[in-house]
Parts: C-alpha cells; structure tokens; sequence
C-alpha cells in the first residue's frame, strides 16, 4: 500500500474526528424518527403492488440509454403528462435525483449577465449549482425578503441588465420552517424575476393535495418547482415542473439531463402511483398533521421545544459531540434519531432533526420524548 498517496485524505478524516465531525455509514435500526419517508408510502403495499404488476406486464428495470436516446420510455411520459397536471404546471421533466435536478437547474437555466440569489439555508444542491453556474450568485438571509431586495436593487444599481433568479426551499430541510411565499412571488413578480421553489419536504403533504407550499403559483412562466420523489412520495427521483420553454431548454441544454441514463422507468411508474395515492388518500395527510401536533405539545410540554409545526422538529443542542452522544443514546434505546452537525448546518447549531412519519404512532412519539428527556438529563 503507498500511503503517501491517501495520507492528505487521512489528515483530513482525522481534522474531522478531532472536531466531532467524523461521518460514518451505520444500519438502519430502531423506530423511525430520521426518515423522510413522511406518509410512509415506501414500504405500502399499493407502491409494491404497481411496481411488480409493471414488472409483470414486461417494464423493463433499466432505461437503456438516456431520454434523448432510446431511454425514452411510455412510463417516463406518463408520469411527466401526470406530474404537469397534478402540480397544475405547463410541463414537468423528471430527473434521477433531487440533488442533480437542482444543480442542473441552476448550472443550466440562469445564464452568463443574470443574477441568482439563494437562500443561504437552502439545500446543499442548490449552492452547488450556483457556486458552478454561469449567473452571478449572492446569497441572502434566511427567509429574508428585504435582505433579497436589496440585493436586486444593489445589482441594478451597479449596472446589472439581464435576468434575475431567485432560488428557496419552501419547507427547509433542516428547521422544519416555511419560506414566505406569497412575498417572495409579489417580489419576483415586481423585479420580472424567475423564482426556482424546492419543494422537497412539502410535496405530498402541504398544499392542496399535497401539491406543495407553491401551488398556488405553478403554471406562471416565472415560477420553476422541484418535487423530489424520495421523500414523501417513497421512491426517488425528482419532478422539475415549470413552463414549456424552460424544460424544452433544459432538454436540449441540460447536461445532468442529456449525459445521463434516463431513471428506471420502474421508478416513474412508482411516483406515478404514489402521485396518484396523493389525491386517494388524503387521510395520510391528516394522521401526519396529528402526529406533528402530538409531538410538537409533547416536546412543548416535557423539553421546551418551540414546535416548528411540521414534520421535521429540530433539537438544537449546539455542541457536536454531545449531539452526537444523545443521538447515539436514543438510538440505544431503539429510536432512530440522528444528529446533524455542521456543515450541513451553521457552525455551533448541531442538532437532532426529528422527523415525523407515518411509520410510528402517538404511543412510539410519546416512548421518543420520555427517553429524550431521560437521555438530555444523563448526556
Ligand atoms: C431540500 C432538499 N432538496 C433536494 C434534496 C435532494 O433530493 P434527493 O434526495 O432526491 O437527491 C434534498 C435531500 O436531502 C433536500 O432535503
């Protein structure tokens, strides 16, 4: 073994361990309160069930090639037909990843001259893509509208002609908090700007049917939405829905699009079902919105949690290694719960991401709290 060649790699994987940051993979065990499986579609039967009668009928599990080639498959465009009208937008493209969409839309959309501006919490993909992108990119404060505006006009004012694109998440990952839509809109709309919306952890469970916190929108030519599929809808994958143009542009412009195998189209026949479970059983909405508000009076009552009130919880603890240690002592104890330290977010605000799904109960959520009091009280 020539351990010069790693030794820069091991330094680093050590500088991490020194500072708690060390990350390593581990099974899935214990209840979970770490998934995004939110309305707990990824193991139902109905998912299942679709998928091996497409199996049945001959569906093929690899594409074969990418969608401009011969993986174009019947399953792709009926979930994209679908998808456009269930989120109410002109057309929707549908992509491997939620990761890759993002980057692909910023790498690809605002053009050399434009503006980006980011929400400086929104997702690790998004700054990837603005960070590769041609725009010129800024980011803002948080949920900061004011903060968004000034940068425009500031831009402006430098002489800045061309296009300006405004990129948030509508639920953040990682806060369980909601962007202030209706502001950003009127904003965008008052500078004759594109909004790019990451629905991720709002598609399937906000908004009518579950069509996200921007549903209200989709369907304007400024409005660009990214309904990733591994997280409520229990597969994978991403929808991009926007108008007609942009994902015309985007399949003939969009490199993660165009160099790529096309998803399974087993998988498109997943979210195509899971998309339809979303309008025939709302009843997985309600019972998520009634677990949120048990757990947020539960963690209110016994911890002194502010509620976020939705399906992701944060717990800030703030130092990483006793997140990590109370994280690793419920775990002990049978509940899935996972410390999230920095980078993912700001330095000092490490913390455990309680996330709601239907795949425990009141009396499991209630089981959580009782061992995270004991666990807080002993770590
Ligand atoms: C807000 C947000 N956007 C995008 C993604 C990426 O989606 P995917 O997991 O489908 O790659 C995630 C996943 O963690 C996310 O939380």
């Amino acid at each position: 073994m020539n351990e010069a060649l790693l030794a820069r790699y091991d330094a680093s994987l050590r500088g991490l361990a020194r500072k708690d940051r060390l990350r390593t993979l581990s099974p899935r065990a214990g209840l979970d309160f770490s998934s995004n499986d939110y309305l707990g579609l990824a193991a139902s039967k109905r998912l299942g069930d679709a998928v091996a009668a497409a199996i049945a009928r001959g569906t093929p599990v690899g594409a074969t090639g990418s969608r401009l080639l011969r993986g174009n498959s019947p399953e792709h465009e009926a979930l994209e037909a679908d998808a456009a009208a269930f989120f109410g937008a002109e057309r929707a493209l549908f992509f491997g990843s939620g990761y890759i969409a993002n980057f692909a839309l910023l790498t690809t959309l605002p053009q050399k001259g434009d503006l980006l501006i980011l929400d400086e919490l929104a997702h690790a993909s998004m700054h990837e893509g603005a960070r590769a992108g041609r725009a010129e990119f800024k980011l803002a404060a948080h949920n900061d509208i004011d903060a968004v505006e000034d940068a425009i006009t500031r831009w402006r004012a430098e002489g800045g002609m061309a296009r300006i694109w405004i990129a948030v998440e509508s639920l953040y990952s990682m806060d369980g908090d909601r962007a202030p839509m209706a502001r950003l809109i009127a904003l965008a709309d008052r500078h004759e700007a594109f909004l790019v919306v990451d629905e991720a952890h709002a598609t399937g469970i906000w908004g009518p049917d579950g069509r996200g916190l921007a549903a209200a929108f989709e369907g304007r030519d400024n409005i660009v939405a990214l309904h990733t599929c591994g997280k409520a809808l229990g597969a994978s994958g991403a929808l991009v829905t926007g108008p007609g143009t942009l994902c015309d542009y985007l399949v003939n412009r969009c490199r993660p699009f165009i160099y790529a195998t096309a998803p399974s189209p087993l998988m498109a026949v997943a979210v195509r079902e899971a998309l339809a479970m979303l309008s025939d059983e709302p009843q997985r909405r309600v019972q998520l919105q009634e677990r949120v508000a048990f757990a947020g009076r539960q963690l209110a009552e016994r911890c002194g949690v502010k509620p976020s009130g939705s399906q992701i919880q944060p717990f800030v603890i703030g130092d990483n290694r006793r997140t990590m240690a109370v994280a690793a002592a419920l775990q002990t104890r049978g509940f899935d719960i996972r410390g999230i330290r920095p980078p993912t977010v700001p330095e000092g605000t490490s913390r455990l991401r309680i996330s709601l799904t239907l795949n425990v109960d009141e009396a499991d959520i209630s089981a959580m709290v009782e061992a995270l009091v004991e666990v807080l009280a002993s770590t």
